[in-house]
């Protein structure tokens, strides 16, 4: 069961959690990376989105977790699967996919009252060219904000570090949706942005829990959300990735909680 809340409010209202809290976002991040290990054998020409989040569904609850996204704000799935040019929130279903389709599966777990959110890139069939760039800029866009994760350190630097990589590249860095804080809630302080200026934001202490989940568009910035109120696409209708960790800022550096068990986070294929 859950326990009381932990850690306190630092001066920006970010929560610095304990050395035992760190123990339970371990558990649950692993949980979320073990399920995307799980899922990338399924993922191939023909399979719906549906049938792909079901397994989700299946394996979190097996394991003794539960979903954070069902029933968070009326949303009603165990994943977001957001294929080529959908940015984020794409909502399984009937839909078959492709040869040379990409899409990211973004899971969030609630384990012990702790919640692990990780999404990773997948390709059904053959990756094209293009794509397979796009997919791997935008996973060292991460890697390169994760980088910057250190006490001293600001969430400006992070958002900095990612920008100036992906638009060296060419890219399109979303604004329009951002990384968070999370511990034993889904969204809480601070916006964790993947733009921003050097220096700028508050400054990383021991102890935060947070996501970075960079969303990279072939083409222009621009989003908007289509009328079943959760799919975004880039406006322009370019392709669009993703990859997301949850980490915690530790002495040293960070301990980045979603890393995958079987060294699947990138490539999945
Ligand atoms: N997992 C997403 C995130 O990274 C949030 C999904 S909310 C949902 O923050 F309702 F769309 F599932
Ligand atoms: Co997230
Ligand atoms: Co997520």
């Amino acid at each position: 069961m859950n326990r009381a809340t932990t850690g306190y409010l630092n001066k920006d209202r970010i929560r610095i959690h304990d050395p035992a809290d760190f123990e339970g976002m371990r558990a649950s991040g692993r949980l979320a990376a073990q399920s995307l290990d799980m899922i990338a054998d399924y993922v191939k020409p023909g399979v719906t989105t549906g049938e792909l989040d079901k397994r989700i569904q299946d394996f979190i609850e097996g394991a003794g977790a539960i979903s954070a996204t069902i029933g968070y704000r009326g949303y009603q799935h165990a994943s977001c699967i957001s294929i080529n040019h959908v940015v984020c929130h794409g909502i399984p279903g009937d839909k078959v996919l492709k040869d040379g389709d990409i899409l990211n599966i973004d899971v969030t777990c609630i384990l012990d009252g702790w919640f692990g959110d990780t999404s990773r890139m997948y390709v059904a069939g053959k990756l094209s060219r293009k794509a397979e760039r796009l997919v791997e800029i935008t996973h060292q866009s991460l890697m390169l904000g994760i980088d910057q994760v250190k006490p001293g350190n600001t969430f400006g630097d992070i958002g900095a570090a990612i920008q100036r990589f992906a638009e060296a590249k060419r890219m399109g860095v979303v604004r329009d949706f951002c990384g968070h804080g999370l511990g034993q809630v889904f969204h809480s302080e601070p916006n964790v942005l993947h733009y921003g200026r050097w220096g700028a934001g508050p400054v990383l202490e021991p102890g935060m829990f947070f996501t970075i989940e960079p969303m990279i568009n072939l083409g222009r910035p621009s989003t908007k959300v289509l009328s079943d109120g959760w799919t975004a696409v880039t406006k322009d209708r370019s392709l669009s990735a993703q990859f997301e960790h949850s980490i915690g800022v530790t002495e040293q550096g960070c301990e980045i909680f979603t890393l995958s068990p079987a060294g699947k986070f990138y490539p999945t294929w």
